[in-house]
């Protein structure tokens, strides 16, 4: 059996190791902490905010238990009635996985958090597989996250159009058929067919207004129109959905994938009867893929008070509590948020403390992850790093502070992500009598936060194995699956085309 590529892209830019800290005074406005204090009091306020940060944040096994058990409960809520449970458990209409005879030219487009992406892929059938791909990627001006549907539809449509003029070598479109887009769009939609969806709302930073309770696709042809780009979405895929489909191409025993990025989600294989919502409708395969949205789950998961304050002051409060735990877009701010109460309240960084660290999101999860790789005695990279991000000046004992409430939140992130994926697998199981544990059966896994960050993939690897323990273990493969969702929207176009296949 072929197994799943793996990637060796280099992780340069997220590894990015800055350059010895400026010793210039920090530019901004440094704020004066309150009353002087002594040294000893100071450690000690910094040693018991750090202690509450890892008691609050701990994930033992019986919390890591609870964790799992809960998702497994919120699914079967889900399945059984629309709005059951924190999980929406959306159907995909994807009831056919690849089969490997799909054939011809598809494109794909992925939008999904800070860039989208482009791609061609030219499929040659069992045998020829993957015969040529070309992709680009465009990074989403910042200003269009929050603007209007038109503007950010606009711009995706002239990106994908600008990309479609140029297609020659060893792609080839059969003479008088349209190009067919498999459309990855990685936020809650309320899909209503397998090439139709309403987006139910943003989430990772995300709030363009006019495009909630809307069909995406429908914008998406309404731009394409507009660039009069002649170009049909054949399929509405899910990110996770995409790489699910993208990795059981190439392995028969992919069940299950799991995005661990910007933002989190994960999808599975589930069977159409143990669907009750469905009312014994059935799909031809008995089988379908369930989106089902983790990011939202909050059941037991251990919050502190920095986890709170980061919601509070989000734009999405109460929501994605299990994203805003686990993913890469808020790793980073919420050790920004220990380190700036650890500056206030016990001097972490000396008597002041430069404005730029009360700026949110100012540190962010790559630097974290550049900050754990550090294995130098004095820490400069560290450092550097916090230099880098936020002005501060550090000395190794506050650089090693530092690395502590990294590892904490890290750890934390990646336990729960592994109690998630047992969630699911234990559904799975329990369902099916045995037929997942018993036997190989493969976790496809994406996202820049699983694919760069090792401390983060050795502790969600760990959680797992304690939950399952060895000889379960031995079965669960947790694979990288690298660019999946891409060619999987491709195979899903092609598998949903509109020409005979
Ligand atoms: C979205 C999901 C998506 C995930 C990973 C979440 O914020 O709600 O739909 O799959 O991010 O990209």
């Amino acid at each position: 059996m072929s197994s799943i590529p793996t990637t060796t892209t280099s992780a340069a830019g997220f590894f990015r190791i800055p350059p010895p800290p400026h010793r210039m005074p920090a530019a901004g406005v440094r704020m004066m902490a309150g009353a002087l204090r002594s040294n000893a009091s100071s450690l000690s306020t910094v040693g018991s905010i750090l202690t509450n940060l890892q008691h609050e944040s701990a994930t033992p096994l019986p919390v890591l238990r609870h964790v799992a058990d809960a998702m497994t409960e919120d699914m079967r809520a889900g399945l059984a009635v629309e709005g059951g449970s924190d999980l929406k458990m959306i159907l995909s209409y994807v009831d056919a996985l690849p089969s490997g005879n799909e054939k011809g030219l598809f494109y794909a487009l992925d939008l999904g958090g800070t860039n989208f992406r482009v791609l061609r892929v030219q499929l040659g059938g069992k045998e020829e597989r993957v015969i040529a791909t070309e992709s680009e990627q465009v990074s989403i001006p910042k200003e269009l996250m929050s603007g209007t549907s038109e503007q950010l539809f606009d711009f995706i449509a002239s990106g994908l159009a600008t990309f479609a003029e140029v297609e020659g070598g060893n792609f080839r479109l059969p003479h008088g058929r349209q190009r067919e887009i498999g459309f990855t769009f990685s936020f809650p939609v309320m899909q209503t067919s397998i090439d139709s969806g309403i987006l139910m709302k943003w989430t990772k930073g995300f709030s363009v207004s006019g495009t909630a309770g809307r069909d995406v696709v429908a914008c998406l042809n309404e731009a394409m129109e507009r660039q009069a780009l002649d170009m049909r979405v054949s399929a509405l895929v899910n990110d996770t959905v995409g790489a699910l489909a993208g990795a059981r191409y190439w392995d028969d025993d992919v069940m299950v994938a799991v995005i661990l990025g910007t933002g989190t989600n994960a999808c599975y294989v589930e069977r159409t009867d143990a669907i009750p919502r469905l009312h014994g409708t059935m799909s031809a395969s008995g089988m379908t893929i369930i989106n089902t949205e983790w990011g939202a789950f909050s059941n037991g998961i251990p919050l502190t008070v920095f986890d709170k304050d980061m919601d509070a002051a989000s734009i999405n409060p109460g929501e994605q509590i299990f994203e805003k735990t686990i993913s890469g877009m808020y790793l980073g701010e919420i050790a920004r948020r220990v380190l700036l109460k650890m500056a206030e309240e016990g001097d972490l960084f000396g008597r002041s403390f430069p404005q730029k660290l009360t700026t949110p999101f100012s540190l962010r999860t790559p630097d974290l992850c550049a900050m754990q790789q550090d294995d130098s005695d004095d820490l400069q990279a560290v450092g550097s790093i916090l230099y880098n991000a936020t002005q501060v000046e550090s000395n190794l004992s506050s650089r090693k502070v530092a690395l502590e409430v990294c590892d904490a939140i890290v750890k934390r992130g990646g336990r729960l992500a592994g109690a998630g994926i047992v969630g699911i697998l234990q559904k799975m199981d329990q369902d099916s009598k045995g037929s997942i544990y018993g036997k190989r059966t493969v976790v496809a896994m994406d996202g820049g936060l699983y694919e760069h960050y090792p401390q983060y993939r050795g502790y969600m690897q760990r959680a797992v194995e304690e939950l399952l323990g060895s000889e379960i273990s031995r079965n669960i493969v947790i694979e990288h699956s690298k660019d999946g969702s891409g060619i999987g929207a491709a195979l899903l176009a092609a598998t949903n085309s509109k020409y005979e296949h």
